[in-house]
């Protein structure tokens, strides 16, 4: 009953053409699916050229951050109207490395998704724990709070159209994905957390990403749970052979 969504985050990779020519191919050969929505999350100054090349295609375009602002003296920023106006549909939010390395804190996380709704862009908002956070068995609190806090103030018409991407930040890019057990374990968490902010139907529609060395090995089985509905992926993404398998996958 949802659709699942495979997204690919490109990170800072890719020249100018690698990026065209993987959209073309991406543009030729995703077929239009009712099971799966395929989005590509490339470098920003990519995100121009490639949301005019997937116009009038299946395949929707991310960015990987913003700001909150509409616009203003903010040097080297980009602005949710600003994505919006060039066809931009998604943006991912609160990933583990603008936590980490950008100093991306809950409170930022949540201005932004506000301003992503505030301009028609679906956020992608992510949660995960560190590899000390789940040994001290604090995986459900950490993704619960970051949550909560994503979402304060968030209206519950909009709540069931965001997406929530659970990436295990031990995961990411190591080649180690949780169990899928695991990983279903805490994305139902989290639409638990989902339903106690807004009820069982908002908690059924919002879909749950997992994201953390997501390979076509590895897809089926995570699809298969219950509550994971499509992959947040970064190193798969960026061959198009093996991301196309992905969404095969999902299809
Ligand atoms: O946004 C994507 C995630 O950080 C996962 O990256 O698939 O390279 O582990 P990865």
């Amino acid at each position: 009953m949802r659709k699942r969504i495979i997204a690919g985050n490109w990170k800072m990779y890719k020249k100018a053409e690698e990026a065209r020519s993987f959209m073309k191919e991406l543009v030729d050969t995703v077929p239009a699916s009712e099971n799966v929505e395929t989005v590509i999350c490339p470098p920003s100054l990519y995100l121009y050229e490639l949301a005019e090349m997937t116009k009038s295609s299946t395949v929707g375009i991310g960015a990987q951050t913003m700001h909150e602002a509409k616009e203003g003296a903010f040097t080297g920023e980009i602005s949710p109207k600003m994505l919006t106006d060039i066809g931009v549909g998604y943006v991912i939010l609160g990933h583990s490395e603008r936590r980490q390395y950008f100093n991306e804190t809950d409170e930022a996380v949540n201005r932004k998704v506000h301003a992503a709704f505030e301009y028609g862009l679906t956020p992608i908002v992510c949660v995960g724990e560190t590899l000390e956070e789940r040994e001290a068995g604090k995986t459900v609190d950490i993704v619960a709070t970051q949550v909560k806090k994503a979402f304060e103030g968030i209206a519950d018409s909009l709540a069931p159209t965001a997406v929530i991407a659970y990436e295990p930040i031990w995961a990411i890019g190591t080649g180690k994905t949780a169990t899928a057990e695991n990983a279903n374990e805490v994305c139902g968490a989290i639409r638990n957390t989902i339903s106690e902010l807004y009820g069982k139907d908002v908690a059924d529609a919002l879909r749950i990403q997992y994201g953390g060395s997501v390979k076509p090995a590895n897809i089926d089985e995570l699809l298969s749970m219950e509550h994971i509905d499509g992959a947040l992926v970064g190193g798969a993404s960026l061959e198009a052979a093996s991301f196309l398998k992905l969404i095969e996958a999902g299809s």
